[in-house]
């Protein structure tokens, strides 16, 4: 399923200021099909990116009816919210420390959703409890703070098989910058079965220019980004990777 252009001019709009540490606060509005959300994001939090919404807009379409859900690394919610309201019968919500969740939670009260929630401080992949029937994520990347850049993506795919139940299945964005061929093999590699469910692309993020590491890393990746106009674009993929069930 692709992003429909109304879908994406509602959530550009929010999107106008993209720079700095994205962690400033901001009142974020965006559309998700039908699910209109007005989100507080204070200071430290993660403000939703282009990937954010893009695996946001691919949510809407879910249904999670009756789903135990995981989300590793929730931020302020967004996410957390469209599963709520696409049937999750329960959430778990993890993050590296306490503020993220507590405002995770003040969103999840404003846009009304009553689905039990347990809000977990975990270091990634180390959660307890599971297995989980679906495991979504919106994994660190360009700020991910590890030499090895690719780790959170790649921990993902290897510890699946701890948090999501036999047949059941891992939901996340990436940007084509974190290397699509690489992810697509290492899920193969694990047995799972890949389906792309949502594929556009998003400017570049202020940030990435103050980063000349970074940007040549990323020119070494084939296929990472678009030049249109003088402007960079990056392709951002929603996977989804079914489990095997035995
Ligand atoms: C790319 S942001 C996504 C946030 C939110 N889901 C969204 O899409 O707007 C990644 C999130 O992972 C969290 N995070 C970073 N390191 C983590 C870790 N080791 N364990 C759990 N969460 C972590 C960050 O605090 C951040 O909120």
């Amino acid at each position: 399923m692709n992003a429909n252009s109304d879908q994406r001019g509602v959530a550009d709009e929010a999107l106008t200021e993209r720079h700095g540490d994205n962690l400033y606060p901001l009142q974020f509005e965006a559309n998700f099909g039908e699910d209109e959300l007005v989100l507080d994001v204070p200071a430290g939090v993660w403000n939703p990116t282009p990937h954010g919404v893009h695996l946001g807009i691919v949510l809407a379409g879910l249904d999670f009816a009756g789903q135990h859900v995981l989300e590793l690394g929730t931020g302020c919610g967004l996410h957390a919210i469209l599963l709520a309201r696409h049937g999750a019968r329960r959430l778990t919500l993890t993050e590296i420390d306490d503020a993220p969740l507590a405002n995770a939670r003040h969103n999840l009260g404003k846009h009304g959703c009553d689905c039990p929630v347990d809000y977990v401080v975990a270091d990634w992949t180390h959660v307890p409890g599971g297995p989980y029937d679906t495991l979504v994520t919106n994994p660190p990347f360009a700020k991910s703070g590890k030499r090895y850049r690719r780790y959170f993506i790649d921990t993902l795919i290897l510890d699946a098989h701890k948090l999501v139940r036999p047949g059941g299945r891992l939901v996340f964005v990436q940007s084509g910058m974190a290397d699509v061929q690489r992810s697509i093999a290492l899920m193969g590699e694990n047995g799972m079965h890949v389906r792309i469910l949502g594929e556009t692309d998003g400017p570049f993020r202020d940030y990435y220019a103050e980063d000349e590491a970074y940007l040549l890393e990323m020119a070494s990746i084939p296929g990472a980004y678009d030049v249109r106009d003088g402007e960079r674009f990056e392709r951002l993929i929603v996977f989804e990777a079914t489990l095997p069930s035995d």
